[in-house]
């Protein structure tokens, strides 16, 4: 029996797949050696509905789109007022990997960047926490809110580390700041382990399904993350997901979305659906250039942009 929603998935995802520029990652060997053909997309709304289509039970690492999750926990864990005082809420302007600190507090600009997902990590469970504890509590409210159990992807997860200097250097800063505590390295772990989480275009949709009914699960109704952490997430995310691209993104698509280098993007839009899509080729900015191809259309299609 054909149905309408994958069948029109389908024949967007068939009239971008022509897009062929841009690059994978490079700086990370394992997603360096990526396969750049790979092309699926999902779309859960936020009363439980999931389609998908194209390759859409391919595994790919979530990568940067770890950032809002992790951000999310933090500010269950430890309070509002508390993470501000180490990350702020506005746009850097600059690539995701730059140390955009505001220049009196010293926090990094926001939680979307290197430099802020690092301090956010720090925050994670509490102030006493040790390393795996972060991690585990990381992958387990992305687990929750994917609906099943995530695992992390070692492959990707020593490659990465092998060549974590820009990462590193960023975490010393922090310390010197005063914004981190933990040795840098320990940080830095944690902080590739949340990246190297292994996840599907589904998994991102209904993640993001969770964060557009304001923290409640579409699937089973639960409530996972309180009203006022979710408004939070979805703000920051409009204002710096696509980094130093997102005035651009929230004009032409108006849908707060998160990227990722292994070509993944997320889409929450509050109140309807969540969008997941993947296609490892990136632009300069490290977002995937079909995955944007994609969200244009959608929102044009269907009139999801937000204003
Ligand atoms: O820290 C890094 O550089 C990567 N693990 C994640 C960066 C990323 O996904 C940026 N997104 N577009």
């Amino acid at each position: 029996m054909q149905h309408p929603v994958p069948d029109y998935l389908r024949g967007v995802l068939e009239s971008i797949r022509h897009l062929e520029h841009g690059e994978v990652a490079q700086y990370i060997p394992e997603l360096a050696q990526a396969d750049p053909r790979p092309l699926g997309a999902a779309v859960a709304t936020v009363t439980g509905r999931l389609h998908s289509a194209g390759d859409d039970r391919t595994e790919f690492t979530i990568q940067s789109i770890a950032k809002p999750f992790a951000y999310a926990a933090a500010l269950a864990d430890r309070g509002v007022e508390t993470v501000d005082r180490f990350v702020g809420l506005n746009p850097s302007g600059e690539a995701f990997n730059e140390l955009s600190l505001e220049a009196e507090s010293k926090r990094p600009d926001n939680a979307m960047i290197n430099a802020g997902a690092l301090a956010t990590h720090q925050l994670l469970v509490g102030p006493y926490a040790g390393r795996q504890e972060r991690i585990d509590r990381v992958v387990s409210l992305m687990s929750t809110l994917a609906g099943r159990q995530l695992s992390i992807d070692h492959a990707t997860f020593e490659s990465e580390m092998n060549c974590a200097d820009r990462n590193l250097a960023l975490a010393h800063m922090l310390r010197s700041h005063g914004i981190l505590h933990d040795r840098a390295e320990d940080i830095v772990a944690g902080y590739v382990a949340q990246c190297s989480v292994r996840v599907t275009v589904r998994d991102l949709a209904v993640m993001g399904a969770c964060l557009a009914a304001g923290g409640v699960h579409p699937l089973t109704g639960e409530r996972v993350l309180g009203s006022l952490v979710t408004r939070q997430v979805l703000s920051v995310m409009s204002a710096s997901g696509m980094y130093d691209a997102a005035g651009e993104w929230l004009t032409d698509v108006g849908i707060p979305a998160k990227s990722g280098v292994a070509g993944g993007v997320m889409g929450a839009l509050p109140g309807q659906v969540g969008i997941g899509v993947y296609s490892p080729r990136l632009d300069e900015h490290g977002n995937s250039v079909r995955g944007m191809e994609f969200f244009r259309r959608l929102s044009e299609d269907l009139n999801l942009h937000l204003m």
